[in-house]
């Protein structure tokens, strides 16, 4: 099929930044991204660069470049599904909070909604290809869906599950490992294909049957964290050895077979993905009876808020066993450097769980408002608004979070904590001054020689 219309239903951190490289690298083709959350779509199209509702680095310039030109944001779903050959589904595949399977398995409402709204609007034949991050089997249902309009009119499923990470999505996009891409029907792996191909080499455009594309997704995920949960299974040990993890990273992470990628230990693993599809794999193990393989994954959840934990326990048990009353600085808020995202990041649990010792907090983080640290607080639901407002401010600047603070808890690994002035940090904290570097990005020998008392994951 030829394509000269694309349209993407989800307009968030994937669907954004995969749409604007598919239109900068496909000038003849017009993308239009669509989505229901109207104050969204307003932020995508915004002329000051500066308010598009993600950050990522490098994706301003390209939305800059194709914006108006090929690449559209609109509200009008019905209007872009119909005059489509293509439809990508790029919505939130959260974890479901009610019913059968809540807290393990993915809520596909999202999902069931746009094949339903694409199967009520289609006029002509469509490709719909799964971007979202979905169970094994589920172009099953969208089939089923899409199939039963009784109006003849053909729709190809393909499965084309999307593996950037972010703060890096833009050159993770522009220079891809592999693109995967599943189906049935090789005229539309072709066209689909076609499209990557204006600039992936064809070599690493891999096509598979669907099952197998739905569940490398979820298992490629899978791996990625389970190397973070060992890495930090391993940190716990270093702590009561005297050995160091960074060390024993680079040790093992020279063995060919290893690899030195996904090593750095930390407070522990955030992000919308990791958990949500590891709790998902072990939901479809189970619903299989496979006990031993979903206990297995299982346990990388399990190390993962063990991590958390301990790192906020280590904080309190330092600090002479009490937190309370006392100003703890938090850097970063996002679940990892250049992003805005705080989905699922560590810093949200350790900071409620500081202020069930009823610490003071003071955060800096360089992207995220102050509104979105305190909506995730109490997303948790573990104390009143007023009560999160209280425990935690956020400072516009680092120096004023951590000014006069008994201790600093670094949660995200921003390239500008490096560049501090550390001593006029240090002058300015109560002492003793206290560090704990859940990132490792710090110099030990500097800080302890400026005078902190520092203390490092796996160290
Ligand atoms: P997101 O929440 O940032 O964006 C999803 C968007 O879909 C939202 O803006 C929402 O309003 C919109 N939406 C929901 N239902 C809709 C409907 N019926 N019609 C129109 N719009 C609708 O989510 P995301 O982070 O972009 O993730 C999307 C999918 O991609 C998920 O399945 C996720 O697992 C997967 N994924 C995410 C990443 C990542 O790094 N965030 C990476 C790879 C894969
Ligand atoms: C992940 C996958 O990497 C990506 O392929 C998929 O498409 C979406 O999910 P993302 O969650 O955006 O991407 O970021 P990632 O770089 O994987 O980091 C996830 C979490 O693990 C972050 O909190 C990060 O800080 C943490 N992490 C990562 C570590 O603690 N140590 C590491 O060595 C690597």
């Amino acid at each position: 099929m030829l394509i000269k219309n694309i349209c993407c239903i989800g307009a968030g951190y994937v669907g954004g930044p995969t749409m604007a490289v598919i239109a900068k690298n496909n000038p003849n083709i017009n993308v239009t991204i669509v989505d229901i959350n109207a104050e969204r779509i307003a932020a995508w199209n915004d002329t000051n660069l500066d308010n598009l509702p993600i950050y990522e680095p490098g994706l301003a310039d390209i939305v800059k470049e194709t914006r108006g030109k090929n690449l559209f944001f609109s509200t009008n779903i019905d209007k872009a599904i119909d005059e489509s050959e293509m439809i990508f589904i790029s919505v939130n595949t959260p974890t479901k909070t009610y019913g059968k399977g809540k807290g393990m398995a993915a809520d596909l409402k999202y999902i069931e909604l746009c094949a339903r709204n694409i199967a009520d609007v289609a006029t002509t034949d469509k490709i719909v290809v799964e971007k979202s991050t979905l169970p094994v089997r589920t172009a099953e249902a969208i089939k089923s869906i899409l199939h039963n309009t009784g109006n003849g009119i053909n729709f190809s499923i393909l499965s084309n599950p999307e593996f950037l990470a972010e703060g890096t999505a833009i050159s993770d996009l522009l220079q891809p490992d592999r693109v995967l891409i599943g189906g049935e029907s090789t005229d539309a792996i072709n066209s689909l294909s076609k499209i990557y191909e204006a600039w992936v080499p064809k070599s690493q455009i891999l096509t598979t049957n669907l099952w197998s594309s739905e569940l490398s997704k979820l298992t490629a995920n899978a791996f990625l964290a389970q190397r973070v949960s060992s890495i930090n299974a391993i940190s716990e040990l270093c702590e009561h050895t005297g050995a160091n993890v960074n060390e024993v990273a680079k040790a093992i992470g020279m063995d060919s077979r290893i690899g030195p990628k996904f090593l750095n230990a930390s407070i522990g693993f955030g992000g919308s993905c990791f958990q949500k599809d590891i709790l998902n794999l072990v939901y479809i193990a189970r619903s299989y009876n496979l006990t031993e393989v979903a206990d297995y994954w299982e346990q990388v959840i399990i190390m993962n808020d063990h991590q958390k934990r301990r790192f906020s326990d280590r904080l309190i048990k330092t600090l002479y066993n009490t937190v309370s009353g006392k100003k703890i600085a938090m850097l970063g808020w996002a679940f990892k450097k250049d992003t805005n995202d705080t989905r699922e990041s560590a810093a949200i649990y350790v900071a409620d769980h500081l202020l069930n010792e009823q610490a003071n907090i003071a955060v800096y983080d360089p992207k995220v408002p102050y509104v979105k640290m305190q909506s995730d607080l109490n997303y948790l639901n573990t104390r009143t608004e007023e009560d999160n407002a209280q425990g935690l401010k956020a400072s516009k600047t680092p120096y004023e979070a951590l000014e006069g603070a008994h201790a600093i808890a670094i949660m995200t690994e921003w390239d500008e904590f490096k560049t501090y002035d550390w001593k006029k940090v240090y002058e300015s904290m109560k002492k003793p001054a206290f560090v704990f570097d859940g990132r490792n990005i710090l110099d030990e020998k500097e800080m302890k020689s400026i005078g902190f008392d520092y203390f490092a994951i796996g160290r």
